[in-house]
């Protein structure tokens, strides 16, 4: 069965695949993949002409100084050069002392932000396996979806509760560890509104892989339409059977989950929940958020991402309450 459908399975993946194309930093969407790219096409253009101008003298000499049937004696035989060896010394000394500046002048490039403050402040918390995003300056705490302006620089603190993580958004930045008991720091731009993606970079346990985030890069406006919507106190229950579902999310899932909008910096495991529905993913951004995901989410969490801290144990009953409220959470 592999075997017969193998090729044209692997066929269809790529096609697949190239529907969705993996982000690059040569896709860059931001100054600092501007000046990683750059650095990057320098370099091979470089290694290119090296390339094409050595192995293009050695075939010539191999060919002009074959063995032709009439040769009878050892062609004349030479010891050294001198201008032949200074040559070839100097000019990779010289390109290699190149590629060194301007390695130097990116790397600081890509260190110093453009300006040393910024009014926009973002608290990324790694956590396994999702990311918190916090924004203390406007008091909003959100999850695995970030949302910031185009053009404006973003200061990002970054900090870890549990292992090792490491924030990469490759369209936008490099790779930055998470490390607990130490705060990190970098800077965010994003050049053109988009949605970027964003992976943890760094092994942190069963589900690293699944430990994505999403960076959305928004015009000022939908940015403070979403800001306005995010400082907003969560939606209240009307109905009885929000009510129900209200009760149950401010009791048991409360240990883990806050829906008050402002609670940063708490010692909770799980992300806030205030506007649940007004992001597009859940778990660590694994899974389209829509109904049918979070049902299936809350029956059974172990299945959809083995090993995750949520272990929940409540009815059918409490499920289609929980349900009926959370979807409210715009
Ligand atoms: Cu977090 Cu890998």
């Amino acid at each position: 069965m592999l075997r017969k459908f193998g090729i044209a399975g692997l066929l269809l993946l790529f096609f697949l695949t190239a529907c969705q194309p993996t982000p690059t930093f040569l896709r860059s969407a931001s100054p600092i993949s501007n000046h990683e790219s750059n650095l990057y096409w320098i370099i091979l253009i470089m290694a290119l002409v090296v390339f094409v101008l050595v192995e293009g003298a050695l075939l010539w000499i191999l060919v002009r100084d074959r063995k032709r049937e009439d040769d009878e004696q050892l062609p004349l035989q030479i010891y050294g050069n001198n201008r032949l060896e200074i040559t070839w010394t100097v000019i990779p000394v010289l390109l290699t002392f190149t590629l060194f500046i301007m390695t130097v002048r990116t790397a600081n490039a890509v260190a110093a932000p453009p300006q040393s403050t910024s009014d926009l402040n973002l608290r990324v918390v790694g956590h396994r396996w999702w990311w918190e995003f916090d924004y203390p300056g406007l008091g909003i705490a959100t999850a695995n979806e970030l949302h910031i302006p185009v053009g404006r620089m973003v200061q990002v603190s970054l900090e870890s509760v549990d292992v090792i993580h490491s924030f990469w958004v490759p369209e936008l930045s490099g790779k930055t560890d998470v490390i607990p008991g130490q705060h990190n720091t970098m800077w965010l731009t994003g050049n053109q509104p988009g949605v970027y993606y964003g992976q943890c970079a760094e092994f942190c346990g069963t589900e690293h892989a699944l430990m994505r985030f999403r960076v959305f890069v928004d015009t000022q406006e939908d940015f403070d339409a979403w800001v306005a919507n995010q400082q907003k106190n969560a939606y209240q229950p009307q109905a009885e059977a929000e009510q129900a579902g209200h009760k149950v999310l401010t009791g048991p899932c409360a240990a883990c989950h806050s829906i008050d909008p402002g609670e940063i910096d708490t010692d909770k495991s799980g992300p806030n929940l205030a506007h649940l529905f007004s992001r597009t993913t859940f778990a660590g951004g694994t899974f389209d958020l829509n109904e049918r995901n979070l049902r299936n989410w809350l029956k059974d969490t172990q299945k959809m991402k083995p090993g995750n801290d949520m272990d929940l144990k409540i009815s059918p009953k409490e499920i289609d309450e929980l349900m009926t409220y959370l979807t409210k959470l715009k």
